[in-house]
């Protein structure tokens, strides 16, 4: 598959094979339902074959909104005992079951990407216009209910809010999460993955034990933050927030939603402020902090450079560049998402070293808005040579380029349409 033609041809057919009508699923068997922030990444590579189709994909998520503001991670639209924690362990009580843990805001981006492409302007601001306040009302509960001092900057909860379920960035933090009382279960993703490739089963215990804690406070989003022993601020999740009030606020000065645009404004100018206490002078990238022991995470993953995506100061964004090209060093396909020097680098194990095409996509946009354009080409160069080597995979060895995890993956596809449209790729 090396041709700019097969390779749209091919994404498209998976975006077609994991549409379910109103929703996508990231892949066949592993992921049967729909996910947060896959479908908002989706929606972007769905727009290149059916604008309305890309829309409705957003919509279905917010369908599905908490009253609180709180946009869930999974909707469980159908039944299906192929995955594990499925509705009954999540107890949400819900009419359309779903998890109780949110994922990485990324759908305020994604919506106004939407709108500054569309064909049709006048259902396109209609639609974003719909949207906006919803969206809203999910960043407006981030600093409620995940930054409850005001710091500008919110916490994850559990690791799987961070997309980055198994990172290194959260090893310490997660040691401190008990396991007792933890009903036995069995695991649905080993059946369908390599187990090599996946999070360890004390690591499922974890969190599963997380799961149980928040049911038994009832799903209050008023408590589980302070409940929580585990509360770690991300750069990468934070950023993604950041980035995303600042294109709502954008998006709706346009519409002339003065309102709606101030709010989302004055939550990017706070956030983008409080990003700072993140950086890394010794590693040239952000870090992670864990909120309960009040100590930044000497941990040199991506999440720190996630932080591109995010309008950052001009010599930020060139000390990112510098930290993906020195990483870029030794491997053949960048951007790792561990540090390959680092001790705890594992080619394979999902968000311990694999190279993952939403994340360089993210890294190659913010990077490139700043001019830093070299590094950019390289990641969206890299991004499409694994596509050649592996194919459509959930995820790819940074070293051999083989493909892990799951196979046809919807939001790789996505990706592949997006990086195959813009200007200036070699298209071999
Ligand atoms: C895994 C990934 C997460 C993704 C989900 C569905 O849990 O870590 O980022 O959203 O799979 O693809």
């Amino acid at each position: 598959m090396h041709d700019r033609p097969t390779m749209l041809r091919e994404a498209a057919a998976i975006l077609a094979e994991n549409d379910r009508g109103t929703y996508t699923v990231p892949t066949h068997g592993l992921y049967p339902f729909q996910w947060n922030w896959d479908s908002c990444l989706s929606a972007l590579g769905l727009a290149h074959l059916d604008e309305d189709r890309a829309w409705t994909e957003i919509e279905t998520l917010f369908a599905h909104q908490w009253d609180d503001g709180m946009v869930p991670h999974i909707v469980f639209h159908v039944a299906d005992d192929g995955y594990f924690p499925g509705p009954d362990v999540w107890g949400t009580d819900r009419a359309v079951p779903t998890s109780g843990i949110t994922q990485p805001p990324v759908a305020g981006f994604a919506v106004s990407r939407l709108f500054d492409r569309a064909t049709d302007r006048a259902a396109a601001a209609e639609r974003a216009a719909r949207l906006l306040p919803a969206i809203t009302r999910w960043h407006e509960w981030f600093l409620a209910c995940r930054d409850p001092k005001s710091t500008g900057l919110v916490a994850i909860i559990h690791p799987w809010e961070s997309g980055r379920d198994n990172s290194v960035d959260w090893d310490a933090a997660f040691d401190r999460v008990p396991t007792d009382g933890v009903a036995p279960f069995t695991r649905r993703d080993t059946m369908h993955a390599n187990p090599e490739h996946r999070p360890t089963q004390a690591q499922y215990e974890r969190y599963i034990w997380l799961v149980q804690l928040f049911r038994s406070l009832g799903w209050d989003n008023g408590k589980l933050h302070d409940a929580s022993p585990f509360q770690v601020v991300d750069p990468g999740f934070n950023a993604i927030l950041i980035r995303s009030c600042a294109d709502v606020a954008e998006l709706a000065r346009k519409l002339g939603l003065g309102d709606l645009a101030a709010r989302n404004a004055a939550m990017a100018a706070k956030g983008a402020a409080a990003l700072e206490t993140l950086w890394n002078a010794r590693l040239g990238q952000y870090v992670c902090l864990d909120r309960v022991t009040g100590r930044l995470i000497d941990s040199p993953s991506v999440g720190g450079l996630l932080a591109a995506f995010a309008p950052l100061p001009a010599h930020r964004a060139q000390a990112l560049a510098a930290r993906v090209r020195a990483l870029s060093e030794n491997i053949t396909y960048t951007v790792p998402s561990h540090d390959p020097d680092a001790p705890e680098f594992d080619t394979r194990r999902y968000w311990r070293g694999p190279v993952w095409l939403i994340v360089n996509y993210m890294i190659a946009d913010g990077l490139r808005a700043a001019g830093q354009t070299a590094v950019a080409d390289r990641i969206v160069d890299d991004s499409l040579r694994l596509i050649r080597t592996g194919g459509f995979a959930e995820y790819y060895d940074p070293m051999s380029g083989a493909p892990c995890g799951g196979g046809r993956f919807t939001w790789t596809a996505a990706m592949v349409m997006e990086f195959l449209a813009q200007d200036g790729v070699v298209q071999s």
